[in-house]
């Protein structure tokens, strides 16, 4: 059965992180009203009636925006839409922009799944790094996030910035706060972020490659001592706890994403929003449209499908008439002990997952 996704993107935040070169800033209170009136605008004209299987507002910061707005969005989109009787709704929040009212109204309309980015529980870290809370701010807002009722919480981590004695313990006390889920990302140093030109002009020092490397091993041991199983290259869940959300995109599923520089696909076509919010208030009903050829699909769906320890469907590659045993650069790989292959899907092997971007692009040569 056909089931759909719907992203909602705010990109409002209380301050810029120093890493971060996502749509997202600061803006007035009478942009980010705006914003919402555009956005209602463009939820109410889409019509499909595939059943909604998830629902993730993201960012940016959501929880900057008060609870009646994210009410009024939501009841737009359950106004519009046929939502699934057990659809996964995620808010992302920064841990010092909820309180206990905030999070209340958020079960209150529905959410049942909530991230926060945490990204570090040294204090020191997240100073260097721009964050406006810290470790204590970060737990506090999980276990508050808990005592209103949500059951499925996930971390942001960043990794690679400065060697961390504690991670087994972090995550521990990630996990006793209440986490079931963790998205831990090795750190992109985007070009002419603030942290960029400090690295580049030795204003600080970030870990080296082999250094970052060495972290993230330490912290796949972490993770799966403390039960969180990793089910996609930077995603860990608790069991049952797998982002139903994302899973969807991996698999290709259809997706509709309402506000600045959202994306959708629906029946093989992609289309875009603007990135510029100027122009999105503007015109929120102009779209870029990009019909995908079936080389582009099979591509997309080795390499979304392959960031998953499940892997990618055999059934979907044969639709495109992809046969991997057919195929030299599948089966030297598969000899190799790279890729693996069982009845149903073809998958990298979990040691492997470090060079996934080689073996993918391998595979759609
Ligand atoms: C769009 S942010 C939303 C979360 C929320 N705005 C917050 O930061 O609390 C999603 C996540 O992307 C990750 N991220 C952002 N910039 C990154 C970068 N340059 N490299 C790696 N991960 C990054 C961070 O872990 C962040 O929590
Ligand atoms: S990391 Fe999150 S809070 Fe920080 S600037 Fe980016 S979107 Fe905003």
């Amino acid at each position: 059965m056909n089931k759909l996704g719907i992203y909602v993107h705010i990109p409002f935040c209380e301050s810029k992180c120093k890493y971060c070169n996502f749509i997202s800033g600061i803006f007035s209170q009478d942009i980010q009203k705006r914003y919402v009136s555009a956005l209602i605008e463009e939820i109410k004209r889409e019509k499909v009636e595939t059943k909604v299987a998830s629902i993730f507002f993201g960012g940016g910061t959501p929880s900057i925006l008060t609870a009646e707005a994210i009410g009024k969005i939501m009841h737009a989109i359950k106004e519009n839409f046929n939502l699934a009787k057990n659809a996964e709704i995620s808010i992302e929040c920064n841990p010092n922009s909820v309180t206990k009212e905030k999070l209340k109204s958020y079960i209150s309309l529905g959410f049942n799944r909530i991230s926060f980015g945490v990204q570090s529980l040294d204090d020191e870290v997240l100073m260097l790094i721009g964050r406006v809370h810290n470790k204590a701010q970060a737990l506090q807002a999980i276990k508050l996030a808990r005592s209103v009722g949500f059951k499925n919480i996930n971390a942001d981590l960043l990794l690679g910035i400065k060697e961390n004695k504690n991670i087994s313990n972090d995550i521990m006390e990630l996990k006793t706060a209440g986490v079931t889920h963790i998205s831990a990302y090795m750190l992109i140093l985007e070009q002419d972020t603030p942290l960029f030109n400090e690295a580049k002009q030795n204003k600080i020092k970030l870990l080296s490659d082999d250094e970052s490397v060495a972290q993230y091993e330490k912290y796949l041991k972490a993770l799966r001592q403390n039960g969180f199983y990793r089910y996609e290259i930077s995603n860990f869940a608790l069991k049952d706890y797998k982002c139903k959300h994302n899973l969807n995109y991996w698999e290709c599923g259809e997706y509709l994403g309402f506000g600045v520089s959202a994306h959708s696909y629906i029946n093989g076509v992609r289309y875009s929003n603007t990135e510029n919010i100027s122009e999105y208030l503007k015109n929120s009903k102009y779209k870029n449209y990009e019909k995908l050829t079936k080389q582009e699909k099979l591509e997309e769906l080795i390499m979304l499908g392959l960031r998953t320890k499940r892997g990618v469907s055999l059934k979907k590659l044969e639709g495109f008439g992809y046969k991997v045993l057919e195929n030299k650069n599948a089966l030297k790989m598969i000899s190799l002990g790279l890729i693996k292959m069982n009845n149903t899907h073809l998958y990298i092997t979990s040691k492997n997952f470090g060079i996934a971007n080689q073996i993918i692009l391998r595979l759609v040569e």
